[in-house]
């Protein structure tokens, strides 16, 4: 089959022929129909963003059809349509381990052990492939998906599904004021999207790129964009003032800025008993008085990944039509040109990505 691979992060992604995935006990083979490739996905394969267990097929989350499954997986049926997390936890409850598979991303502390890179040894066959090998635990069953119009929307889903470990983890409810720090990138548009569904009050949609704010303004108008100037006090009474007040509720997916000015400036404008949800990829020290978030009752978390379970209810919504993908930009791409996808695929910005339909 056809498959980008990474030999190590000073080569380049290619796009090679390599053996079909065989299935093998606690795993199921599926063939990708869609994969989205995040904006980040060039930084990473030159080692921007972290370690990555290479030489490797790349590529993480994904839509795939289920071809074969082990005889001790029943998780997922052949033909079904499923969801590839990518997200694959050791089931050790006394000391958990998560890595991501295909991908960079060690969970907890982010250090190697001997476990994650046991983990990472057997599992080299991510989803920037026609077929691809998971272990059952990663994999959701979708009912129904079969029957959604364009599957190329669904490569979506492992966003919408990170994002939604965040805006669950925020206890965001019907009417409230939330405030989404990098709104302007995939996962903020997610949280975006995720949190019309959920009935919010009003956002404060803060990004830099204009164009991707226009869109996420011309959603709802809930939804009201804020331009960040860069300026903390400025940011912060831009989104108290596109709020009508404070926010309940901050949800930060920035990447990886170079201060933490931006997100201080969400939770600088966080009501008193607010709380903020760190989703991005932000790499600074946070500097919060131990004071202020005692006096003001903030709960702070922290939002790694998903539950299977998260995943499914995100698809249940948009089954149901809660969820609308419609708005969603999205560009195809095949297989053959992987430095011409990754080039366009960091281009996109928000409610647009490149979907691989391998
Ligand atoms: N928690 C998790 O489970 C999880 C899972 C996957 C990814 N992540 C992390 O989440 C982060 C966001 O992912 P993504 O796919 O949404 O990335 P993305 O599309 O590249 O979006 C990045 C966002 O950060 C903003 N930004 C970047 N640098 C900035 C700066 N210097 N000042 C102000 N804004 C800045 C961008 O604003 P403009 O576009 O407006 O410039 C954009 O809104 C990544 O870093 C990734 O590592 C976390």
């Amino acid at each position: 089959m056809k498959a980008w691979t990474l030999d190590s992060t000073d080569t380049a992604l290619r796009l090679e022929e390599v053996p079909d995935p065989e299935v093998r006990s606690g795993a199921a083979v599926l063939r990708m129909l869609a994969v989205q490739v995040p904006a980040y996905t060039r930084v990473l394969t030159i080692g921007g963003r972290g370690g990555i267990a290479t030489p490797t097929v790349l590529g993480i989350g994904g839509i795939g059809r289920v071809v074969h499954v082990a005889d001790d997986v029943h998780s997922v049926r052949p033909g079904d349509i499923a969801l590839c997390t990518g997200f694959l936890q050791s089931g050790r409850i006394a000391e958990p381990e998560e890595v991501l598979l295909g991908w960079t991303g060690i969970g907890g502390r982010g250090a190697r052990t001997s476990t994650t890179d046991s983990m990472r040894r057997v599992w080299r066959t991510g989803t920037f492939a026609e077929r691809t090998l998971m272990p059952a635990s990663t994999l959701v069953a979708l009912p129904g998906a079969e029957r959604y119009p364009d599957v190329a929307r669904l490569a979506f889903l492992p966003w919408l599904s990170v994002a939604a470990g965040a805006v669950e983890r925020s206890d965001l409810t019907a009417g409230d004021r939330l405030v989404i720090t990098g709104a302007s990138g995939q996962l903020g548009g997610a949280a975006v999207l995720l949190a019309l569904a959920r009935g919010v009050g009003a956002i404060a949609a803060v990004g830099r790129d204009q164009k991707s704010l226009e869109r996420l303004a011309a959603l709802d108008p809930r939804v009201r964009p804020v331009r960040s100037v860069g300026d903390r006090t400025a940011d912060a009474a831009a989104i108290v003032a596109a709020l009508g007040g404070e926010a309940d509720v901050a949800v930060d997916a920035l990447g990886p800025a170079p201060s933490a000015d931006l997100t201080m400036a969400a939770f600088d404008a966080l009501r008193l008993d607010g709380t903020m949800v760190l989703l991005g990829g932000v790499r600074q020290v946070l500097p919060i008085p131990y004071d202020e978030l005692m006096h003001r009752r903030i709960t702070l978390r922290g939002s790694w990944m998903a539950s299977n379970e998260i995943a499914f209810a995100v698809w249940r919504q948009i089954a149901a039509g809660v969820l609308d993908l419609s708005a969603l930009e999205v560009e195809t791409a095949r297989l053959d040109d992987p430095e011409a996808v990754l080039a366009r695929a960091e281009k996109t910005h928000g409610l647009g990505f490149v979907a691989l339909l391998p």
